[in-house]
């Protein structure tokens, strides 16, 4: 069955649109989380067919992340930069399909209302538009921005053709080059792990929707494994659910909501943590920018970096993402060995 490893879980209440967990966090307040894993089970499907049930879970340990702000080796833009110069070769066709498929894909764009084919949306750190194509099911491409840091990565989206009529443009998660109020949907998927100041992030996310838009961020969870979490902190940033509520709150967002997905044949695992372990959403309900004040940007593109400390910080990054490649492969030969039906 599905294992939570959230820390001081209180009550999960199950519903048709998936397991909501009723919890106090650290701070006192009420989070409120749609795990959506395992649906291919058969008997995990029945116990998503009950309503509104209460169980009970124990209280797990709890486990401390490195704060964001302390950022991990490949969580810089110019590392970044140079990371996707070469993932993106690869990325469609041998990264993609260990960590984000087009079912998961379409599971976690489900909650950001997708329904409107006249909706402007911004596809931030959109790269070679493999959710894009996800969005274009639903909106029509000529309203669709995707943005990324990339060149290399968007050369990739510039050759789908689903996306011949998005606007492709270069630009930053952190520094929108859009105006305030400008969007109704803001999807975001996969790229909050590379950004050095993610608040900063979310916080123009809210800034370029309009008042009643609404943000979808998908992103990583952080791992409860020993060894996961520490190449996950060498690597980029993993955030923990808690983080992700937290920015959302803080930037100003309503109605926060947290989904949990991940690829079929984990069978729910979580304790590797996930590269899309979730995706976070949030209502903007009034229009103009954030509540939010933040100083200057933490991380200055422009400024020159020292390069023997970018290379090192390269290569330890980069060579620890290794390990994340090899995971779902891990789970996938254990998905194979283990019999249908019992955890893995
Ligand atoms: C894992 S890929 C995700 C691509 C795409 N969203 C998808 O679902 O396949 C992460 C993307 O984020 C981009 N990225 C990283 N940091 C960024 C930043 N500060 N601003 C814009 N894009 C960024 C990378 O260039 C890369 O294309």
């Amino acid at each position: 069955m599905v294992s939570l490893m959230l820390n001081g879980v209180n009550n999960v209440a199950l519903s048709p649109k998936g397991l909501g967990f009723k919890r106090s966090d650290m701070h006192g307040r009420n989070l409120n989380l749609n795990v959506n894993v395992n649906l291919s089970f058969p008997q995990m499907r029945k116990s998503y067919e009950f309503r509104s049930k209460t169980l009970v879970v124990p209280k797990c340990s709890v486990v401390v992340p490195r704060p964001a702000s302390q950022p991990r080796f490949i969580q810089h833009k110019k590392e970044a930069f140079w990371f996707y110069r070469f993932l993106s070769i690869v990325y469609d066709h041998v990264i993609n399909p260990g960590h984000w498929t087009e079912d998961m894909r379409d599971e976690a764009l489900e909650p950001a209302d997708l329904d409107d084919r006249d909706a402007v949306v911004v596809d931030v750190g959109g790269g070679t538009g493999f959710t894009t194509l996800g969005i274009v099911k639903n909106v029509d491409a000529k309203n669709v921005t995707i943005l990324d840091q990339s060149p290399h990565q968007l050369a990739k989206a510039k050759e789908k053709e689903g996306l011949k009529e998005c606007r492709i443009i270069e630009g930053d998660a952190e520094d929108l080059p859009f105006e305030t109020d400008y969007a109704d949907r803001y999807v975001s998927a996969g790229s909050i792990e590379y950004w050095p100041d993610p608040q900063r992030g979310i916080k123009e996310a809210y800034r370029v929707l309009k008042k009643g838009g609404k943000a979808c961020l998908i992103g990583p969870v952080y791992p409860t494994f020993w060894l996961s979490r520490f190449f996950a902190d060498v690597w980029m940033l993993f955030p923990t659910e808690e983080e992700y509520i937290d920015w959302f709150e803080k930037a100003g967002f309503k109605d926060v909501q947290i989904k949990r997905i991940g690829p079929k044949w984990y069978r729910g695992v979580r304790r590797h943590g996930l590269i899309m372990g979730c995706s976070v959403t949030g209502v903007k309900t009034d229009s103009g920018d954030s509540p939010l004040q933040l100083g200057p940007k933490v991380e200055d593109v422009e400024k020159p970096v020292n390069p023997f400390l970018f290379l090192v910080r390269f290569l330890l990054g980069a060579t620890a993402g290794i390990y994340y490649v090899l995971v779902p492969v891990y789970m996938w030969l254990k998905d194979q060995i283990v019999p249908k039906g019992q955890p893995i």
